[in-house]
């Protein structure tokens, strides 16, 4: 078997340069304390952002869905049919986007490799912040356009990049909305009016905006009053919203056009019916329940004050992720290990998800953590801060 030997060559200088990941067994569902690999500890890592994915009204949702329509699609919307659920869950996702019409794919992740490819292809060129999520590089790789690179959120480089693009067909800018690994916010007014300026289209990935920013809860378009039909939207349904699933908001011919062009819609089973009906259930209490959002961002400042008071440095992120750049992988592990010691779940983040130097713990906060909860984590902070710091 020596021809598969490179892979014990691969996973060992990956374990030297302490890039080795490894998966860790949750027993518990994903709430402010769970149980990981037979522990309570308090989870500080979460995307269920406002806790949706424990509801009693989503979980009632879900557990009929499957009673009425069973646990699986069978098959790709187009050929076996497409279940109502689906129907419904884009007309409510259309709404609170502001927009004529909206397409739900897989995962988020599909969603942007679906999109990108339709909308810039040879001859196109796409504009891409340093920082975007990998699910976006990989749809630029896939689209087989002209990929630039503008510096994170630097609106000079945007420009001079857009001013010499005119000889390419069409351009797109695409940018995170909320940063992912950093938690800031994209300047998207400013992106779109050089868009305007530019004949650019702008696609944003509020995959960690939506149901956090905005009044309803809309998202990055809304927390800037844009207008929705302006800008394509592209989502997940698998953070705020507690479920599974990315979706693209947008006119009614972006729609029909993914519907047959978009091999991430079309080659693919659809979502399991308890799925769509938890999604559909979470986007009625997120447009009904701005507290959950005000509990979230209280527990955001909170968290992030005590951390700077016990003496590290974050980013200066404006949302629930609050970023502590830490350097070298191996570092960062350390510290996450440690404070894994302490009852705190608070996963360290390396290359390639963030660049090289800059591995971190990325906490992410629930509108449903208590405040013994918060305040085990600050404890548990405080306690290793000695150590490395
Ligand atoms: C910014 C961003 N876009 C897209 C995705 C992919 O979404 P999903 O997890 O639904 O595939 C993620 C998730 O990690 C993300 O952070």
């Amino acid at each position: 078997m020596h021809n598969y030997n490179w892979l014990d060559t691969e996973r060992e200088a990956l374990e030297q340069v302490g890039l080795l990941r490894q998966l860790r067994n949750v027993m518990s569902a994903p709430t402010g304390t769970i149980n990981l690999d037979g522990r309570d500890v308090v989870l500080f890592g979460s995307n269920n952002y406002l806790g949706l994915s424990t509801h009693p009204k989503v979980i009632a949702a879900a557990v009929q869905a499957t009673r009425t329509f069973g646990t699986g699609a069978s098959g790709s919307r187009l050929i076996s049919g497409n279940n109502e659920l689906y129907t419904i869950l884009e007309s409510n996702l259309a709404e609170v986007k502001g927009t004529e019409a909206a397409l739900v794919f897989s995962s988020g992740y599909v969603a942007n490799t679906s999109i990108i490819p339709v909308l810039a292809g040879e001859g196109d060129l796409i504009l891409s912040d340093a920082l975007n999520h990998a699910s976006i590089i990989d749809g630029c790789r896939l689209s087989r356009a002209t990929k630039k690179v503008y510096q994170h959120c630097d609106l000079e480089h945007l420009k001079t990049l857009l001013s010499e693009s005119h000889a390419f067909q069409r351009r797109l800018i695409v940018t995170d909305g909320v940063f992912s690994m950093d938690g800031d916010i994209a300047p998207l007014s400013d992106i779109c009016d050089l868009a305007a300026r530019h004949d650019a289209m702008v696609l944003v990935d509020d995959a960690h905006g939506f149901g956090v920013l905005g009044a309803d809860g809309g998202g990055t378009v809304e927390h800037f009053g844009l207008e929705g039909d302006k800008i394509i939207q592209m989502g997940t349904l698998s953070k705020a919203v507690g479920a599974l699933g990315g979706y693209i908001a947008g006119s009614r011919s972006l729609i029909e056009l993914l519907i047959n062009r978009a091999r991430g819609f079309i080659f693919t089973t659809g979502l399991p019916p308890a799925t769509l009906a938890a999604a559909n259930a979470a986007l009625d209490i997120i447009r009904s329940t701005p507290e959950l959002r005000q509990r979230l961002f209280s527990h955001a400042k909170c968290l992030k004050t005590a951390l700077i008071d016990v003496g590290y440095t974050l980013l200066p992120s404006e949302t629930q992720i609050l970023p502590v750049v830490l350097g070298s992988p191996q570092r960062a592990t350390r510290i996450a290990e440690s404070l894994l010691t302490e009852g705190v779940f608070a996963p360290a983040i390396r290359p390639p998800a963030v660049p090289s130097g800059t591995s971190r713990l990325r906490l992410t906060v629930m509108a449903t953590h208590t405040e013994a909860e918060i305040q085990q984590a600050i404890a548990g902070f405080a306690s290793v801060f000695p150590k490395f710091c």
